[in-house]
């Protein structure tokens, strides 16, 4: 409806997972299967928002009405961030984004032989990180922290060293939550210190409720 804050928004969500490159046939990635993003990547665009959807490779037609970006390793999803860093009013990083990827992969195939080989791994840049670093007053960062059962104090943790303006804290070792199901249980945490558990939610609802959340921010900072 015209009276969400978000109308009219330009929204970057991240989503998927990434592929890190050992060689040319062989990646190292995660079982992130898109699903969270795509959700929140519709009803952001339900609402009136303009939405841009980066991905990595997962099994999901794009939602209608969002314009969805294709892409497969941690530097490619930052370089194709990092165009919409200094002009959309909102990031989501709901992706699993791989922390390091293989130091020189190796053209070709590797070919078994010794009984020990050694991969050497650096680390990618922290794309939402990089967001929230140059992120205008105007502009929200909302992120995503994959964590146990005891991980609230870490989401706390990245919420603070990302600069960001909510964390969804996701459990990834209760039942029907995290990678590849359709349900997921998030605990959302403002920058203020404001906690809200949420039950066990369909993607889709789940969706709307970060984006209540997000709304709700963008109407305490006049951001409408
Ligand atoms: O795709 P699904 O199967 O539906 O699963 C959804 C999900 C579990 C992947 C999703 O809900 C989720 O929790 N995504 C974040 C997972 C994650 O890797 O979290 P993290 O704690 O490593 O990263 C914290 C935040 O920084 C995330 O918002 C992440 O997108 C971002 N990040 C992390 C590393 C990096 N190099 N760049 C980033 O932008």
């Amino acid at each position: 409806s015209g009276s969400s804050p978000l109308q009219g928004k330009s929204v970057v969500i991240t989503a998927g997972p990434t592929r890190e490159k050992i060689d040319g046939v062989r990646f190292i990635s995660n079982y992130s299967s898109g699903k969270m993003g795509f959700a929140i990547a519709r009803a952001a665009e339900k609402r009136g928002a303009l939405v841009t959807l980066i991905t990595g490779p997962v099994h999901l037609p794009a939602p209608p009405g969002v314009e969805r970006l294709d892409v497969e390793s941690a530097l490619e999803m930052n370089a194709a961030a990092e165009v919409f860093f200094g002009k959309c009013d909102l990031f989501i990083g709901a992706a699993a984004v791989s922390d390091y990827r293989p130091a020189t992969p190796i053209e070709g195939k590797i070919k078994k032989g010794a009984e020990n080989i050694e991969l050497t791994l650096v680390k990618n840049p922290d794309i939402l990180a990089g967001f929230g670093r140059q992120k205008s007053s105007a502009q929200l960062a909302v992120g995503f922290a994959l964590e146990t059962r005891t991980g609230l104090d870490n989401a706390r943790k990245k919420l603070a060293e990302k600069n960001l303006d909510l964390i969804a804290f996701n459990y990834f070792d209760r039942k029907n939550s995290g990678f590849d199901v359709d349900t997921n249980i998030l605990t959302l945490i403002g920058c203020d210190g404001m906690t809200t558990e949420l039950p066990l939610l369909t993607k889709d609802a789940a969706a709307e409720k970060l984006l209540d959340a997000i709304e709700q921010l963008c109407l305490e900072r006049a951001l409408n």
